[in-house]
């Protein structure tokens, strides 16, 4: 089915949130799977907006790049390309950063600890889904260890998401940097599992779903 006419907003990869100009707080994620999402929706038709965190992937064919670094950065690129049709929020976000020392922390003789405060950053998903100019469908993704439809289901709610897709993460060949995943698609009154496939295979398989209940 085709996307033309419609605008698509798509985060993907990690944040990197600043310590000091050589050391920083991230989370682990390729951007593969927000990737393959923009890349088939781009091949469907779609106008697609890709906001990425620093990753080493080509912008794919016909997307719109707009690279971020921190979460907060990120939260002002996602807010600036509202409004859209559909937002898919596949980055790994940073839960939490802190103002970054402009010159290097350096290590005092004897010291054996280091205590960092950290805030909590902005929940770019929770904010989209509450923005007056939502998108008529709001996706977000959970990565979690255990427990995945309590968790995906508790994320849809608190975070106001039409549809969760989770995955699990802590196994090799699935979640974080691999080439394959397998989902776990949570909304209100119910959930699927898309089998273990590429991420490239799996993205085609949500937007199936996600055409069909648009
Ligand atoms: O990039 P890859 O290597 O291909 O790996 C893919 C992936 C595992 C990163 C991806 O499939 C995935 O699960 N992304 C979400 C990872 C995550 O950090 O989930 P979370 O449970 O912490 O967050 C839940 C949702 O809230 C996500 O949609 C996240 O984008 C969003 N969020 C979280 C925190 C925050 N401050 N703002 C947010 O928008």
């Amino acid at each position: 089915m085709r996307l033309d006419g419609q605008r698509w907003l798509i985060s993907a990869g990690p944040t990197f949130e600043d310590i000091d100009p050589v050391r920083f707080i991230g989370n682990r994620s390729s951007g593969k799977m927000g990737f393959a999402i923009a890349a088939e929706a781009a091949r469907r038709g779609a106008h697609v907006v890709l906001v990425a965190g620093p990753v080493h992937l080509p912008t794919p064919e016909g997307v719109e790049r707009v690279n971020v670094r921190s979460a907060a950065q990120m939260h002002a690129a996602v807010m600036a390309a509202l409004p859209a049709d559909v937002y898919v929020g596949a980055a790994a976000v940073a839960d939490f950063s802190l103002p970054a020392a402009t010159r290097k922390l350096k290590k005092a003789k004897g010291q054996t600890h280091l205590t960092l405060t950290l805030e909590r950053t902005p929940d770019i998903l929770a904010d989209v889904a509450a923005h007056p100019a939502r998108p008529r469908q709001v996706i977000g993704f959970a990565a979690e260890s255990e427990d995945l439809a309590a968790y995906a289901r508790d994320k849809l709610t608190r975070k106001g998401a039409d549809l969760i897709c989770a995955n699990l993460i802590g196994q090799a060949r699935y979640g974080f940097e691999s080439d394959d995943n397998a989902l776990l698609l949570v909304w209100a009154d119910g959930q699927a599992e898309l089998a273990p496939a590429s991420k490239t295979a799996l993205a085609s398989t949500l937007l199936d779903f996600l055409q069909k209940n648009s």
